[in-house]
């Protein structure tokens, strides 16, 4: 394999004096993007993301001592261990290339000892969403080198984080803006309804953050501005920078290359489905979701308001009590009535009756087919489109029914 960064006349994503790919590798959950996945983008010269969420699922040793433990303690170690031997292996697959960056949502119980681990086992950057990380500055005072980036979605979230992080002498090494409309996973909008507001489209956000730059007296070109979400063209990549962003963020185009940590199962799941095969719903985590209308969600969908009129607070299903707020262990009857942890596990195991599996709304570069990470930045940064002989894949989705 070539591993010589990839080149492109494009214009360089620049994070902490660090020059890179103009296109992110965002962070996926559970287990989606880790070493793998994160080093080999980060080999070819970008921004690789490792999730943190449940990392164990990657290491048999560590499920073996917790896999039926309800241990929170013990889990939430396994978790930290696993969070650590990914970030090295990462690192050393890069070869000193492009950035590690560790993703963590701001919704995990745990998150303040993620942030800690992934700075001390040496990731370049902490990756921020799910939530507004407004203490993040202080949780990795000593460790200055390290770049923060919080995912935002509007221009009002972007205002209160810069508001509260300048009180602190800090500003964000880079922005994402993820638009609900079309991100996969957790969206940032707080209902089903909302997601398509006009005032989260990328032009209003973008214009909307420069504006408050300037009303701040933040330089323009100081905060490198990552848009995300269906973005899987090579034209939509320029019309973005043109807009003002720096760089865009893929999540499922990557998931579903060659080098993406999941079962090839899983990655046909997300490469197969068709635009009607996707769904937006409520998670747990009290947050719309955007997943393929799998078998698993399909049964959960149509029994949702029935457990939703029976919500009560319960014990967490798997004892790890991974969410601060969980609406199926709290008894929430306005968030997603299902244990989310164990439904993403199924998925990274590429078990497509049991698994919810997480997809943007967007076709994806290279249709169904499962390519490699190279191919995908060659694609999106200098239009080079592989030749791809498009099989008609019986619906695997259909199969599994
Ligand atoms: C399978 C999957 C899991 C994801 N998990 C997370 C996550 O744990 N944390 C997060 O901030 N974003 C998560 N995302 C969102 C991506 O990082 C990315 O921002 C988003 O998918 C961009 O939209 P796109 O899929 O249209 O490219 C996930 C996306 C996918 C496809
Ligand atoms: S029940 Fe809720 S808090 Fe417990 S592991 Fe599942 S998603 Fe996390």
């Amino acid at each position: 394999m070539d591993t010589t960064v990839l080149h492109t006349d494009l214009p360089k994503l620049i994070i902490k004096n660090k020059a890179l790919l103009p296109v992110v590798q965002g962070g996926m959950g559970v287990g989606v993007s880790a070493h793998n996945l994160a080093g080999n983008v980060a080999l070819l010269g970008g921004l690789g993301t490792i999730s943190s969420v449940d990392l164990r699922r990657h290491h048999p040793d560590l499920m073996k001592q917790t896999g039926q433990s309800r241990d929170k303690e013990a889990i939430n170690a396994a978790n930290l261990v696993a969070l650590d031997r990914e970030i090295r292996a990462a690192k050393q697959k890069a070869q000193g290339n492009g950035m590690i960056a560790v993703n963590i949502m701001r919704a995990v119980a745990d998150y303040a000892a993620y942030v800690k681990q992934s700075c001390e086992s040496g990731a370049d950057a902490i990756v921020v969403g799910a939530g507004l990380p407004m203490d993040l500055p202080e949780l990795t005072a000593d460790y200055p080198d390290v770049a923060l980036v919080p995912i935002l979605s509007d221009v009002r979230g972007i205002s209160l984080i810069l508001k509260k992080w300048m009180r602190r002498d800090r500003l964000p090494d880079a922005i994402v803006i993820e638009n609900p409309q079309f991100a996969a996973g957790h969206l940032g909008a707080a209902t089903i309804d909302s997601v398509n507001d006009p005032h989260f489209s990328f032009s209003v956000v973008i214009e909307g953050t420069l504006a408050l730059f300037d009303q701040l007296g933040i330089p323009r070109d100081r905060i490198p501005l990552i848009a995300a979400g269906g973005i899987y063209t090579p034209a939509q990549v320029k019309a973005l920078l043109q807009l003002g962003a720096s760089a865009v963020q893929l999540g499922t185009s990557f998931a579903v290359t060659e080098e993406g940590d999941a079962h090839r199962d899983f990655k046909r799941v997300l490469a197969e489905a068709r635009a009607d095969d996707i769904v937006t719903f409520m998670s747990c985590a009290g947050l719309p979701a955007r997943a393929v209308r799998t078998p698993w969600l399909i049964n959960y969908l149509d029994k949702e308001q029935k457990l939703q009129s029976k919500a009560c607070p319960k014990d967490c299903t798997v004892g790890f009590d991974c969410l601060h707020q969980c609406g199926w262990r709290d008894g929430n009857a306005k968030a997603g009535q299902f244990c989310i942890d164990t439904q993403l596990a199924f998925a990274l195991q590429g078990d497509i009756k049991r698994g919810l599996f997480f997809r943007s709304a967007e076709p994806l570069p290279f249709g169904s087919a499962i390519r490699p990470v190279r191919e995908l930045f060659d694609y999106l940064l200098n239009g080079i489109h592989p030749q791809i002989e498009q099989t008609s894949h019986p619906a695997l989705l259909m199969q599994s029914a």
